[in-house]
């Protein structure tokens, strides 16, 4: 088995569909280090993807299944039919990816419609099924590891599920701390992670709701993990996962009795990195429009960035970027 990608401690950078795509994935993974990045899902149905919209969503297949930091992007599928994902979990294992992530998690109407991503978690033999296909699939040394939310509406069903997924050879399990029916109201519990980790012999990465220093504290102290998985979070803050992984790596008890914390953003830089990265795969002025709000947004809720009710009506590029360089004078 390839343990290589969880071989230290440290952060991995969540799956978000229209969020962390290729530029953000090379922009995140060049400010703050990262273990690994996972795909946004690609969605498999009756019909196995071909390789080009494989290398679509993650053009990094392109050049070794890497960032331009050299951080490996995992691809992560979401399906229910257990040999159209084994097929696609080969294909993109061929075409370079490091490992398949199998979703359990995508709370998404439309999705679950289609007995997709959380509607799965109500049928534990089914997560052994679809895990246990896929790990047949691909080649040994490559890992297999599944993302599940805690239980349709009941957060006690994650115990019988995240047996099943060990049982079928799940190299590790991400958990996020919340039911499908929450979407992503409170409470996270991040209390039952550790519960699962005590139970189960594989790593566990705990996700959910770490938005700044603080609360990964918090987590820490409730999961005991040496892995997190940040999304909203990593986007409010892009400094904060350097700061955690400083704490992962050093004497536990005495970083928190020390706490780093994360240096606010200086926006204006990250952003024009984020331009170049997006420029160089020929996104269009709508596409960096809509993107720098959704970012600002994610940092307005995390009181990381004041910018996002600054910009939220620019009709273009310029008229936002000078928005915010003329607030930060
Ligand atoms: C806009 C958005 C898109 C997401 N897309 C995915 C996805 O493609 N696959 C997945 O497993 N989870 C997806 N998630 C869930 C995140 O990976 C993560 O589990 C969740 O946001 C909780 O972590 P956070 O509080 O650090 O953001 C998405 C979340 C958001 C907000």
């Amino acid at each position: 088995m390839n343990w290589s990608l969880l071989n230290q401690p440290g952060v991995i950078l969540a799956p978000m569909e229209g969020v962390t795509d290729a530029p953000m994935r090379a922009l995140l993974t060049e400010t703050s280090p990262y273990l690994f990045c996972v795909s946004e899902f690609i969605r498999v149905t009756d019909q196995s993807p071909p390789v080009h919209v494989l290398q679509r969503y993650v053009p990094e297949l392109k050049c070794g299944g890497l960032t331009p930091s050299q951080v490996p992007v995992v691809i992560q599928l979401l399906g229910s039919h257990p040999d159209r994902l084994s097929e696609t979990a080969l294909r993109a294992i061929h075409l370079g990816a490091a490992a398949i992530d199998l979703n359990f998690g995508c709370p998404a109407p439309t999705v679950n419609r289609h007995d997709g991503g959380a509607t799965l978690l109500k049928t534990p033999h089914r997560i052994f099924e679809i895990i246990s296909a896929v790990r047949a699939a691909v080649p040994k040394q490559i890992p297999v590891s599944a993302k599940l939310r805690l239980g349709w509406d009941n957060p006690n069903d994650i115990f019988i599920n995240a047996e099943k997924a060990v049982d079928a050879g799940a190299s590790w399990l991400t958990l996020h701390a919340r039911t499908r029916m929450q979407g992503y109201a409170k409470p996270v519990y991040w209390s039952h992670i550790r519960k699962v980790r005590e139970q189960i012999s594989i790593p566990v990465i705990a996700n959910g709701d770490i938005w700044n220093f603080q609360d990964f504290i918090q987590c820490f102290e409730e999961t005991g993990c040496e892995h997190y998985m940040l999304g909203r979070g990593a986007l409010a803050n892009p400094f904060l996962p350097q700061a955690i992984t400083q704490v992962l790596r050093r004497n536990f008890t005495l970083a928190i009795q020390q706490p780093t914390s994360a240096s606010l953003p200086d926006w204006r830089p990250l952003l024009e990195r984020f331009i170049h990265f997006a420029s160089d795969s020929g996104k269009s002025q709508d596409y960096f429009l809509r993107r720098i709000k959704q970012w600002m947004k994610f940092a307005a809720l995390a009181s990381s960035s004041p910018y996002f009710e600054q910009i939220k009506r620019s009709q273009n590029l310029t008229e936002c970027l000078n928005q915010i360089s003329n607030s930060s004078h």
